[in-house]
């Protein structure tokens, strides 16, 4: 029998020296296959005397579990090496553009009125709409601003040139309009919000002459400024994402309410940034008040059988505040890259459906 230290020696070898899966198992079926050169010897075994069963048995065992472990080791080492090169060979560079990229973004002001219809939408508001070019009536008069009205002044109004009634249309200088055209188109209740363009001669960095506003309108039986309340704390919990944020209700005057309010919330000015729901600073953010019983006796409606309340926001205002944009003026340059830093991708859902804030 072969000197078994010299065989090992040289079938680890070999083992070690299989260059590839196939030259291994080669190796593999020569020594310890059927017939390979270690089965054999161990085969021997049988015709030997119990002596020498019991000195070479064992160390033929040794022998094979040496090379059955060293086997697998090549094998693994052999596969590694294999899946490496593959993993190497097939890789697939994922910074590559899959598809050309959409371009075009959502309008901060889109996102805002998408938001903001969201939420009340989901309080059982519905959305209505007006026209922009709009009759003198629809934007004063029956808003309890009769000519002669010094509010008339405060709107600083475009004027259209008369018609042959002697008319003139204005573009409408705020979303109150809506609320007039709502009413004397139905019965009431009336739940409605109405978003929309509106126009004033005005522009600094805070001013454009065309803006945004959206106004709200609950008409109902005994509705009382406690629903105003907590349908403006609820939508501005939820459209500034903030938990507790502070809201402050401070007396104010609009010819079509009674009593009116303008609404503050809480802030902290920091540098050039604002926090909103922090800190002691105020920021108004709308006007609002009990719908004055003029103006639901001019849509033909008795104040002393239904109430309602109203009220009125700038959306430019709250988009600035919502995404720390600094100069309203941007918002209607068309530049491009300012497009692009405050865009919103095409689908980008109104971030309260994915938020839940309660
Ligand atoms: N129309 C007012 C404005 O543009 C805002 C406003 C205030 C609307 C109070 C309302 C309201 O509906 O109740 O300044």
């Amino acid at each position: 029998m072969e000197d078994l230290q010299t065989l090992q020696t040289e079938l680890l070898d070999r083992i070690q020296g299989a260059g590839d899966l196939a030259a291994l198992e080669e190796i593999r079926v020569a020594t310890l296959g059927k017939k390979g050169r270690v089965s054999l010897m161990m085969r021997e075994l049988g015709q030997m005397t119990p002596e020498e069963k019991k000195e070479l048995g064992p160390r033929l065992n040794t022998l094979k579990t040496t090379l059955n472990a060293a086997i697998a080791a090549r094998r693994e080492a052999l596969e590694n090496a294999l899946l490496n090169e593959r993993l190497q060979s097939e890789k697939v560079d994922i910074t590559l553009p899959t598809a050309p990229q959409p371009e075009g973004g959502i309008h901060p002001i889109t996102q805002v009125i998408d938001e903001v219809t969201e939420i009340f939408t989901e309080m059982g508001f519905s959305v209505a709409e007006g026209p922009d070019i709009e009759e003198d009536f629809y934007n004063f008069t029956a808003l309890n601003i009769p000519e002669e009205h010094p509010a008339r002044q405060m709107h600083d109004t475009f004027y259209l040139p008369e018609d042959a009634n002697g008319k003139r249309k204005v573009l409408r200088t705020h979303t109150s309009p809506v609320q007039i055209r709502t009413m004397m188109a139905g019965e009431p209740p009336f739940r409605i919000i109405a978003p929309g363009r509106t126009y004033r001669c005005d522009s600094d960095a805070t001013h454009t002459p065309m803006f945004h506003q959206v106004e709200a309108l609950l008409i109902d039986r005994n509705i009382h400024m406690g629903h105003l309340k907590w349908c403006i704390e609820e939508f501005a919990r939820r459209f500034f994402e903030v938990g507790d944020i502070k809201i402050r209700f401070r007396p104010s005057y609009f010819p079509f309410t009674e009593p009116s309010a303008e609404v503050d919330i809480g802030c902290a000015f920091k540098g050039d940034e604002i926090a909103i729901g922090e800190g002691n600073d105020w920021l108004e953010i709308m006007g609002c008040g009990m719908v004055h019983p003029r103006v639901m006796e001019n849509v033909g409606l008795d104040p002393n059988d239904y109430q309602g309340f109203a009220f009125g926001m700038g959306l430019d205002r709250i988009a600035m505040l919502k995404w720390g944009i600094p100069d309203l003026r941007d918002f209607f340059a068309a530049d491009l890259r300012w497009l692009k830093h405050y865009g919103f991708t095409a689908l980008d859902l109104p971030s309260l459906s994915t938020q839940g804030v309660k």
